[in-house]
């Protein structure tokens, strides 16, 4: 119980604690303590609202709170110093007396301070770290820079699974390396040099397995989806064009193999890939290995000869096709095409799928702030004032707020979406027919069907009846080179004339 404490001895009359430097701190760390109190009362009353007070109350008055008792300390440190040098004896020890009562109330006290102080901190410390990792943190305050991503990422499926679900996940050692890697965003955030737009895919994001498997595991992948996507042709009468389809994602049966899209994260098979670009788009190489016997095929691109750096090869997992699970920017042609199909811009406007688009495209758009004006401008123009005109604008321009950010330079043009092969390469990107084995095996790509089959298509009455056994995909925009691969002519606007 030698433990030296504060408390002032009680034969020198000067404490160590009474000076100039201690007193600021002291005041500091009061003023801090009592805004802390006063912020977290605000916070009770007012809710979560306001992202900034969140920043306030757990990080900038902790700070302050504790920088003012460092100062304390620091003072009394100084102060102490400066006693041993001058003092003309040299004053005595600290030295703990439990009888002596003056210092007993003192070593109350302290223990009383020390205590509440740790609970106090315990409190901040629990609600700092969950505010930091707050969807309100990352997609509001801090991270101001990814605006793009937090617009999507409200409209889509993942919208009630928080930011640092899939950015960071559980464990410490994530954790840090999030943190750290922030505090270097942090920096280039208040420089104002963050890369326009973000770059993707993300170099660092933790494996699939331990995020995107923690809700979605490969065992419960069963069966195949039912999907329609619903088109308008750019034409003046603006004709629905549907196409409903069994997507073969898993034709497994519980216990049984993978079979089918997911075949790809089947624990019987590993595929790496190697790619020449940066996003991941130009694929050259692949291996897929059987973790059962080992046997391993090699598919290359003609073009390649070499061998992968080692490095570089990745090993295929649910974010190589669902790359945009949260902030998807779809096409200006998709969105415009599905406010149609639910009504919103009026469809008896005569080319208005064609007109809407390009209304959004117009290279003369700059800013988000223009965009309204110019948008609006370019409708009115063609439009005049026919009927129901007001409510397609508004959409158009909501549309345009929510899928396109210009002073990012952020939408679909820089964000791919690998899951389809419509307006990116996305699957094709393997299956082209083109990677090729020693023995001149390929992925299939031209057999339509080994991924999915078409039940309906055509214009609405087309759609009634369906054929089970598939039928042959009816290309609206009429016959093409069977070389071409759909994304060397659909880029997200409009096709053609
Ligand atoms: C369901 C999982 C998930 C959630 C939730 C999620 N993200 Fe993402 N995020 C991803 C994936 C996957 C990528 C792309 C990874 C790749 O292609 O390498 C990504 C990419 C990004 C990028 C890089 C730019 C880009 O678009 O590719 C940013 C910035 C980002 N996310 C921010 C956020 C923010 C902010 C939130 C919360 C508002 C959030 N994310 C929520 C999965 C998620
Ligand atoms: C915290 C849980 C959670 C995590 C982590 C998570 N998801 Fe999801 N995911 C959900 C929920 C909830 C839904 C919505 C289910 C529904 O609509 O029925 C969903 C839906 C989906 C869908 C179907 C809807 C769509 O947008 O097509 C896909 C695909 C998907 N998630 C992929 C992923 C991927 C890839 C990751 C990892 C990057 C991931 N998820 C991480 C909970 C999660
Ligand atoms: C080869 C590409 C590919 C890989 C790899 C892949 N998926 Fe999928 N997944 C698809 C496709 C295609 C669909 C069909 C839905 C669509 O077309 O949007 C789908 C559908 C889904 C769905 C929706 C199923 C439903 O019933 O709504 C979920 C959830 C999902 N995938 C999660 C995952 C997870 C988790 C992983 C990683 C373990 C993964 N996927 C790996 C291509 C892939
Ligand atoms: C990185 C390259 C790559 C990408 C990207 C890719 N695949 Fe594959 N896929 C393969 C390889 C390799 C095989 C196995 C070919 C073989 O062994 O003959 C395969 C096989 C398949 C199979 C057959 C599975 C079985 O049961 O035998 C389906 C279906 C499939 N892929 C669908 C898709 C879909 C849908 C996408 C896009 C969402 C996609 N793939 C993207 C490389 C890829
Ligand atoms: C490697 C698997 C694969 C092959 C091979 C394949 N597709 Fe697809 N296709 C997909 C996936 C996955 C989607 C779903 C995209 C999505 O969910 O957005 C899709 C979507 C489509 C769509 C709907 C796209 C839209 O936006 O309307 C059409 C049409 C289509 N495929 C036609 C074809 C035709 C024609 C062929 C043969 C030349 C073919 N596909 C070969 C995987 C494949
Ligand atoms: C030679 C260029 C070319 C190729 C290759 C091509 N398309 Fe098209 N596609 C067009 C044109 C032109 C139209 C008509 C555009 C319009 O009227 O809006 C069209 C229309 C469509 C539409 C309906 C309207 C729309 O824009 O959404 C779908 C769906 C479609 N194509 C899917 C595909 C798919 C899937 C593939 C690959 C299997 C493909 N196309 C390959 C040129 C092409």
């Amino acid at each position: 119980m030698s433990e030296p404490t504060p408390p002032t001895p009680p034969a020198p009359p000067r404490s160590a604690f009474n000076n100039w430097i201690s007193a600021i701190g002291a005041v500091l760390a009061v003023g801090a303590l009592f805004s802390f109190a006063l912020l977290v009362a605000m916070s009770f009353i007012q809710g979560d609202k306001n992202p900034y007070l969140g920043i306030l109350t757990y990080i900038v008055a902790p700070a302050f709170l504790i920088g003012g008792l460092l100062i304390v300390v620091f003072g009394a440190w100084l102060q102490r110093r400066y006693a041993l040098k001058h003092a003309a004896s040299r004053p005595d020890r600290w030295q703990l007396d439990l009888h002596n009562p003056r210092q007993r109330r003192h070593l109350i006290m302290l223990a009383g301070g020390t205590c509440m102080f740790l609970l106090l901190s315990a409190f901040g410390s629990y609600q700092t770290y969950h505010y930091a990792e707050s969807v309100q943190f990352c997609g509001e305050v801090c991270h101001q820079a990814m605006k793009p991503e937090h617009v999507t990422y409200q409209r889509g499926s993942h919208s009630r699974v928080s930011c640092v679900e899939c950015h960071i996940g559980s464990g410490v050692e994530w954790f840090f390396k999030a943190k750290i890697n922030g505090a270097h965003q942090l920096v280039a955030y208040a420089l104002d040099n963050y890369e326009r737009p973000i770059a993707t895919p993300v170099k660092n994001l933790r494996p699939a397995r331990d995020i995107c498997e923690q809700c979605h595991w490969p065992e419960k992948f069963l069966g195949n989806l039912d999907v329609t996507f619903e088109h308008f042709m750019s034409d003046k009468k603006n004709t629905p064009y549907s196409v409903r389809m069994l997507m073969k994602v898993n034709s497994g049966r519980p216990g049984a193999p993978m079979g089918g899209i997911h075949w790809h994260v089947s624990p019987e098979n590993k595929v790496e890939y190697y790619a020449i670009d940066d996003k991941r788009q130009d694929i050259v190489w692949m291996r897929v290995t059987n973790t059962k016997d080992g046997s391993e095929k090699i598919f290359r691109n003609e073009e390649f000869k070499g061998e992968p750096p080692v490095a570089l090869v990745r090993t295929m997992d649910c974010v190589d096709c669902h790359n945009r699970p949260a902030h998807v920017f779809p096409t200006a042609n998709d969105s415009v095409e599905q406010a149609m199909a639910l009504g919103r811009i009026n469809t008896t406007l005569p080319n208005i799928k064609r007109y809407a688009v390009q209304a959004m495209l117009q290279k003369e758009i700059t800013t988000s702030a223009e965009a309204p004006t110019k948008i609006a401008d370019y409708l009115r123009n063609r439009y005049k004032d026919a009927a129901g005109l007001q409510e397609t604008i508004t959409e158009v321009q909501r549309i345009y707020a929510e899928t396109i950010f210009p002073e990012r330079k952020a939408d679909w043009r820089v964000y791919p979406n690998n899951i389809g092969h419509k307006d990116w390469p996305g699957c094709f990107r393997c299956h082209d027919d083109k990677h090729k084995t020693a023995a001149g095996e390929t992925v299939r790509a031209s057999d339509c069907s080994s991924c999915h089959v078409i039940l309906a298509q055509g214009k609405t009455e087309e759609l009634a009846t369906l054929t089970s056994s598939g039928l042959e995909f009816k290309h609206p925009g009429g016959s093409y080179d069977e070389e071409l691969r759909c994304a060397d002519c659909h880029n997200g606007g409009i096709q053609g004339k």
